[in-house]
């Protein structure tokens, strides 16, 4: 399968938006192309059109069926619209938060897939001129800064440029305006935006697969660009400088299905690309809620930070991380242990940090009544506004990973641990535990994340896949980590074992002598998740330890390290980062090897058996 977008360009989806222009009515188009963004999960939808120069708006919270039948959307008027499918990011999933957005005057809507990072600024300012924002999103802002340009003179098409260039974050976005009733205004920046070229008619769309039935000619635009684009053309510039530029009319030779997964053969490795882009908005996670956390986590006598699988294993990172940047110390307890294990110990003074992408886990919720019942305070890290989770905690954070169809956790790990350095870096600053030059590099560290991961995914899969063909037989797999790498090994473990149900075992490596040494015998594979940090010495002293015992030592190490890579049957070279933050850049390679593994053994790496996306049933 020819891949379609390299990795750094491949699409991080937060959800999708859809627009028609041409001879057609656009309604009936429009809600066909959400019905086709369905399977990527969302909690709201809606549709604006142009009809006889009023602009309708039909929005709410749920499934697009519900709102097909209640708000009957594919019968709105009108041969021009825009509309969207959203995946919550500021806001909870209501009518009022739903997209499209509309300006003062119902003049513009407006919709947006992505996190602008500077909304508040802006809506600060927009309330200084009188606008009347009556939503909680990040998005609402921009129909009412594309209102104010216009107010100052500006035509529909100059004022949504100068729009953009007011944004900070990432963005999908489409825009409509009574002024220019035959003009859909897009741009784009680290979220997808497609034009589909028809015969009398353009589309856009943040995914294929909502394209695909009406045209398979389609122009990928880039981070940076904008389009007018009409009935009967096109034109694409640099939202920098106004520059026309030309991009190619690609034929996509996509079924629908194949076109869901942008060109991956699964959705688990697709979201394992989309890693660099949901890392880069992890990073854009709303400070107020950052600071917040902080300041109750900090108030607290005891913290724990509780979570089941994948979310377990980020909790087990977050501890390390908060007491090694925040010197504060922290329980990692895995969910449906709480009670058994604490809940005798729990009262008002604890602080209990729930970690969730799915926010509906019956062990965490289970676990959170019972302590909600001993006064303690909740808090919350989650993937998705409007859960259990959300309601339930006091204050939350989330992390802006967009939907995750595979049932194997993957970007969203990857963001958990970013989100709760990010935590653990604020509590610092609180704690004044740290260096200010420590916080400094610790933060620039954080920032480098994206890129790195990027590199790993350029560099990594063809090594991996090879360790994949000699592992495919394997009775099972040890997997050994010391410090921050426990939590790294233990997600690979997990990841590993759900995918190709080849039995793993993972210890942290200084544990290997009290026992799980007596399971090595020839050529039993041992992987050594062993970033340059302080651990090295000892590293080396357990390869040396299971090599004269006939494993075969697999190692994920430095690039650069050739002592390391000399000892090893196998070595997965990886990019220098913070050790740590090593789980995020250590895990990738697990993850395609988890993938690689399924896919050898014929299994389905979207639906491994047994397993369900989110565990609501104790
Ligand atoms: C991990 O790959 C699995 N999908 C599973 O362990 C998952 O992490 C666990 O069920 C917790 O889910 P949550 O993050 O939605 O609470
Ligand atoms: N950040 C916007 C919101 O929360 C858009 C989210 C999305 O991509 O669906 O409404």
């Amino acid at each position: 399968m020819k891949r379609l977008y390299k990795v750094a360009e491949l699409p991080f989806i937060m959800c999708g938006i859809v627009g028609y222009v041409g001879a057609g009515t656009a309604a009936p188009i429009l809600v066909r192309g959400l019905k086709r963004l369905e399977y990527r999960g969302y909690d709201s939808a809606g549709v604006a059109t142009i009809a006889e120069n009023v602009l309708l708006v039909e929005k709410d919270a749920g499934k697009v069926d519900e709102l097909n039948a209640k708000l009957s959307l594919d019968r709105m008027p009108g041969n021009i619209g825009i509309a969207h499918t959203r995946w919550a990011t500021h806001g909870a999933p209501s009518k009022v938060n739903a997209h499209p957005h509309t300006d003062c005057t119902r003049t513009v809507a407006v919709v947006h897939n992505g996190v602008l990072e500077n909304f508040l600024q802006l809506r600060k300012e927009l309330i200084d001129l009188n606008h009347n924002i009556v939503s909680k999103t990040d998005t609402e802002v921009v129909p009412h800064l594309i209102e104010d340009f216009m107010k100052r003179g500006m035509g529909f098409e100059e004022a949504f440029v100068n729009t953009v260039r007011r944004l900070e974050g990432s963005y999908a976005l489409a825009a409509i305006c009574l002024r220019e009733p035959d003009l859909i205004m897009v741009a784009r920046k680290e979220a997808p935006l497609i034009i589909g070229v028809g015969d009398g008619f353009n589309m856009i769309a943040s995914d294929m697969t909502a394209l695909i039935e009406m045209t398979n000619q389609m122009v990928f635009l880039h981070d940076g660009d904008a389009a007018a684009v009409r009935a009967n053309g096109y034109k694409v510039f640099r939202v920098a400088d106004g520059q026309i530029v030309e991009r190619p009319v690609k034929t996509v030779a996509l079924t629908v299905e194949m076109a869901e997964k942008q060109g991956h053969p699964h959705f688990m490795l697709k979201e394992i690309f989309e890693q660099p882009n949901s890392l880069r908005d992890a990073l854009r996670t709303q400070r107020e809620y950052v600071d917040l956390l902080a300041e109750l986590l900090d108030k607290g006598r005891v913290v724990f930070l509780l979570g089941a699988g994948t979310s377990y294993n980020a909790c087990l990172a977050g501890s390390y991380l908060f007491s090694a940047v925040a010197r504060i110390p922290s329980y990692p307890v895995i969910a449906s242990e709480f009670v058994a294990n604490y809940g005798g110990a729990v009262g008002a003074d604890t602080v209990i940090l729930a970690v969730s992408q799915s926010g509906e886990t019956a062990d965490v919720l289970n676990a959170l009544d019972f302590a909600r019942m001993r006064a303690c305070t909740i808090l919350g890290l989650t993937n998705t506004v409007g859960s259990t989770l959300t309601r339930v905690s006091r204050a939350y954070v989330l992390q802006n990973s967009g939907p995750e169809i595979g049932v194997a956790a993957t970007k969203t790990f990857t963001s958990q641990v970013l989100v709760l350095a990010q935590i653990a870096l604020r509590l610092s600053r609180l704690r004044g535990k740290i260096s200010q030059f420590e916080m400094d590099e610790f933060g620039h560290e954080l920032s480098k994340i994206p890129k790195l991961v990027e590199e790993v995914l350029l560099t990594a899969p063809a090594k991996v896949k090879e360790l994949a063909e000699t592992l495919v037989n394997s009775p099972f797999l040890l997997i050994l980590g010391r410090g921050m790498s426990v939590s790294t090994a233990y997600e690979g473990r997990l990841k590993v074992m759900e995918l190709s149900y080849i039995p793993c075992i993972a210890y942290p490596s200084g544990e290997s002598k009290h026992g799980p040494i007596s399971v090595i015998e020839e050529k039993i594979p041992v992987i050594f998740v062993a970033p340059p940090d302080e651990f090295r010495k000892q590293n080396i002293s357990s390869i040396m330890e299971m090599k004269a015992r006939g494993a075969k030592i697999i190692v994920f190490g430095d690039k650069e390290d050739e002592e390391l890579r000399s000892l090893a049957d196998h070595y997965i070279g990886l990019p220098k980062t913070h050790p740590l933050l090593s789980p995020i850049i250590y895990t990738v390679p697990f993850q395609l090897l988890a993938y690689y593994l399924a896919v050898l053994k014929g299994y389905d790496p979207d639906k491994p058996r047994n397993l369900a996306k989110s565990v609501t049933v104790l």
